[in-house]
């Protein structure tokens, strides 16, 4: 009995894990984007929200395209900058690309 039903478990399981790649490859993918985001919440405020009062500003709801076009004139030098110049040449342009769409889409 457990022999014959085996090919049967296997296939579901197969099918399972085809359905469930899909879903735990977009989580995986948005953890590492809220990851790369978190470390700029110390300074920006958790998801770029700035405290009232700060002096370094918020970047929830900036447009993508401005973040990454700062990002990477802080990382070649073209825009000054006490800190950022050091920070924005941690990150791959790519990481510079999800970080910005993360920020882009949170609330002010
Ligand atoms: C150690 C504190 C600190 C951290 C961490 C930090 N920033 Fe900054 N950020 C600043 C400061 C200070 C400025 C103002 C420019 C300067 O003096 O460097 C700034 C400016 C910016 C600006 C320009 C904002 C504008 O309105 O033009 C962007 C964009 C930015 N940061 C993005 C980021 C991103 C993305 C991260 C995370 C990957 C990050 N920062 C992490 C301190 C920080």
């Amino acid at each position: 009995m457990l022999r014959s039903s085996m090919p049967f478990a296997k296939a579901l399981a197969a099918a399972l894990l085809a359905l469930s790649l899909p879903v735990v490859a977009q989580d995986s993918t948005a953890l590492r984007t809220s990851a790369l985001a978190a470390t700029c919440a110390s300074c920006h405020g958790t998801a770029g929200r700035a405290v009232n009062g700060a002096s370094v500003p918020g970047l929830a709801g900036l447009p993508a395209s401005y973040v990454v076009e700062q990002m990477k004139a802080f990382k070649v030098g073209t825009r000054p900058a006490t800190v950022m110049h050091q920070l924005a040449k941690g990150y791959s342009d790519a990481q510079i690309d999800q970080i910005a769409a993360y920020f882009a889409v949170q609330k002010e």
